[in-house]
């Protein structure tokens, strides 16, 4: 019998109003009419607390696209979840926060793209974003949602970091995630512009090192590194099919946000299928589940248990794959392909490859 899953992502649309190039989301986006109704999710949120889930995030695309999104999280906190709203703030108005408020939302996540207009409106393509965040920001605070502040970290603005941690001091948040880019959906065609280059990278390590060290008490700071240049991969999703689901727009349910990149994979419906069972019984979930699966390199390492062969989806994009072991791991023959890339690929300039609606 596998794990429970403790946390659920709710993508709740795939409509944005921003164009960022680092958008994770698959290449192909669910068009609106596609999107699971407000009864259909509902009822998934139901099942997911049947089934264990305790927290769920409502995200996207940006979630507060659906214009019933106050209904979503009464149906989530009905169901007795725990609601994350992760959101780049545009569309959410000081009404619709008050109301969010009251219908229980527990905790918000900010996205923001850079520390000051010029930069941040550039990478979200979206002129008028920053501003229109900031004022988000301080209803946000006026309301006394618990808040986090998202920051996805690339060549671009990974030397505003220590800026970056200032505004989240600013406006007041508990927690800041700092994610280096991971390069998946999308932000796959912009990696050779977005990559960092590793003196970047080193030069934030001991940023965040330092800022741990001085926000002790008062802020957390959770660094994400970037996955190319770790001498051993990340233990992706905690490992597939322990910990975490994703629905997607239309009800697919994955093992992983970028679990679709996998062709010989197919994936079940809420649809059609009851959530549990396709938990427990789909051959998707089932597929790279514990560490049986994994390929004698793996099963002979010390690190077997801890990172499970790490990502599937970057074995995938990197060595066509799935099954190999993650190429970031050192011990492994596809390293060698990972560290051309990035001899290849960084400092390379191009123009950003938006993401268009
Ligand atoms: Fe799919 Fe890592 S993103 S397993």
């Amino acid at each position: 019998m596998a794990d429970l899953p403790l946390a659920m992502l709710a993508e709740l649309t795939h409509r944005c109003p921003l164009m960022c190039p680092y958008c994770s989301n698959p290449q192909e986006l669910t068009a609106r009419e596609a999107e699971l109704t407000t009864q259909q999710w509902a009822d998934v949120f139901r099942q997911a607390a049947t089934l264990g889930v305790l927290q769920l995030h409502l995200s996207g695309g940006e979630p507060a696209s659906r214009r019933d999104l106050l209904d979503l999280v009464i149906a989530a906190r009905e169901a007795g979840l725990y609601t994350n709203l992760i959101t780049s703030g545009i569309g959410l108005t000081e009404a619709r926060l008050e109301a969010l408020d009251k219908a229980g939302l527990d905790h918000i996540q900010l996205s923001v793209q850079g520390v000051n207009a010029d930069i941040a409106d550039r990478i979200g393509g979206y002129k008028g974003g920053f501003d229109r965040k900031m004022h988000v920001a301080e209803h946000i605070a006026r309301f006394g949602f618990p808040l986090t502040l998202n920051a996805v970290m690339h060549r671009d603005n990974i030397d505003d970091l220590p800026a970056t941690i200032a505004m989240a001091e600013r406006l007041g948040a508990r927690r800041i995630e700092i994610a280096c880019v991971q390069f998946q959906g999308w932000a796959l065609a912009n990696r050779a512009r977005l990559q960092p280059t590793r003196a970047q990278v080193e030069r934030a390590k001991a940023v965040v090192r330092d800022a741990i060290h001085n926000t002790a008490g008062w802020l957390v700071i959770d660094f994400v590194p970037p996955d190319y240049y770790s001498d051993f991969p990340k233990a992706c999703m905690s490992g597939w099919g322990t910990t975490g689901l994703n629905v997607t727009p239309d009800g697919t349910v994955l093992p992983c946000h970028a679990a679709q990149t996998i062709p010989h994979l197919s994936f079940e419906s809420v649809k059609d299928w009851p959530l549990a069972e396709i938990w427990h019984d789909s051959a998707a979930f089932n597929a790279y589940r514990g560490t049986d699966w994994l390929p004698p390199l793996c099963q002979s390492c010390d690190r077997r248990d801890v990172d499970f062969g790490g990502c599937r989806c970057q074995a995938m994009a990197i060595l066509g794959d799935a099954s190999a072991p993650d190429p970031v791991c050192r011990k492994t023959p596809g390293r060698a392909v990972l560290d051309t890339l990035l001899t290849e690929e960084t400092g390379q300039d191009a123009a950003y490859i938006y993401r268009r609606p």
